[in-house]
C-alpha cells in the first residue's frame, strides 16, 4: 500500500490525523480515516517527509489577491525550496491553485533543476474521477496516475495524458450567454446550456448550480458543500 505522510505547520492539524480524525468537517475523509485501512501519518517536520519521498503533491495556500489580480504562491515557493534541499530528487505536484506558467517560472528560478508533474484532481474528483488527466506523457507520470487509480473507488478510469502548460490534447469550450464574441482567449463560446451540457465531458464550475445538477457527475467544483453557498 502507497505510504503516505502529510505535513502541515499546525500541531492540532498533525495530531487529528494521527488520532484518525478529520480536521475538516467531511462525512468521506472522517469514515476513510476512521474505517478504511490507510498506511498515512502526519508530521510537522518536513525533513523526515520529504527525504524519502518519491512524489511530493503540494497543497499550501494561495489566496488570490483581486486587487492585483494575482496569486500568492510564496508558501508553495517556499516548500519547493525545502524539497529542493531536502530531496531534490523527488517529483513536486502543484495542486494549489498557481497562474499558468507558474511550473515554468519556479523552475527558473531554481536553475531548471525542480522536477515538476502537473494535473491533481481535486479530493471529491480523486476518489470518484470519470477521467485522469495527468499533465505530462511520461514514465513517472504513468507512475503518479497508476496511485490515483490506486487511490480510486472505481477501477478502470480512463487516463489521458497531456502536455503541461497548454493540455494540448483537451479541447476548451465555456459556457457564457452574455457574452457576444463567438471566441474567448481561443475557446469557443457556447451560449445554450444544454448544448454545453451534451458537448462537455468533464466541466470545470465555480458553484454547482441547480441548472447544471443533471450532469453532476461530469462537473469539478469547488463548491465544497455542493450547496451554491
Ligand atoms: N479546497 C479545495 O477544494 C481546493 C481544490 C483545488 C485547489 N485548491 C487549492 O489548494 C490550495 C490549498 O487550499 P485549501 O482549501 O486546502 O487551504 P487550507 O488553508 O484549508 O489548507 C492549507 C493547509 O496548508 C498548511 N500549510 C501552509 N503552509 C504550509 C507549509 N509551508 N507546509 C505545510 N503546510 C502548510 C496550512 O496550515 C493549512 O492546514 C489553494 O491554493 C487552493 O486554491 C483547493
Amino acid at each position: 500500500m502507497t505510504e503516505v505522510t502529510a505535513v502541515d505547520l499546525i500541531q492540532e492539524e498533525v495530531g487529528l490525523i494521527n488520532d484518525r480524525q478529520s480536521p475538516i468537517d467531511d462525512a468521506e475523509i472522517s469514515d476513510y480515516l476512521a474505517n478504511k485501512s490507510l498506511n498515512l501519518k502526519a508530521a510537522l517536520d518536513p525533513e523526515a517527509a520529504y527525504r524519502d519521498a518519491d512524489f511530493v503533491i503540494i497543497a499550501t495556500p494561495t489566496d488570490y489577491d483581486p486587487k492585483t489580480n494575482t496569486f500568492d504562491a510564496r508558501s508553495v515557493e517556499g516548500v519547493i525550496e525545502s524539497v529542493m534541499s531536502i530531496n531534490p530528487g523527488a517529483v513536486m505536484v502543484i495542486k494549489s491553485t498557481v497562474p499558468v506558467g507558474f511550473t515554468a517560472e519556479a523552475s527558473q528560478r531554481f536553475d531548471g533543476k525542480p522536477d515538476f508533474l502537473g494535473g491533481v484532481p481535486a479530493r471529491r474528483a480523486t476518489s470518484t474521477p470519470r477521467v485522469l488527466s495527468s499533465g505530462e506523457r511520461s514514465a513517472r507520470a504513468e507512475t503518479f496516475a497508476r496511485l490515483l487509480q490506486e487511490g480510486a473507488l472505481q477501477t478502470d478510469v480512463p487516463t489521458l495524458f497531456t502536455e503541461s502548460t497548454e493540455a494540448k490534447g483537451i479541447k476548451v469550450v465555456v459556457y457564457e450567454p452574455v457574452l457576444d464574441e463567438a471566441e474567448f482567449f481561443g475557446s469557443e463560446v457556447i451560449k445554450d446550456l444544454e448544448l454545453f451540457k451534451q458537448r462537455s465531458d468533464l466541466i470545470l464550475a465555480n458553484r454547482l448550480t441547480p441548472d447544471i445538477h443533471d450532469i453532476a457527475d461530469k462537473v469539478y467544483t469547488r463548491d465544497l458543500f455542493n450547496s451554491d453557498a
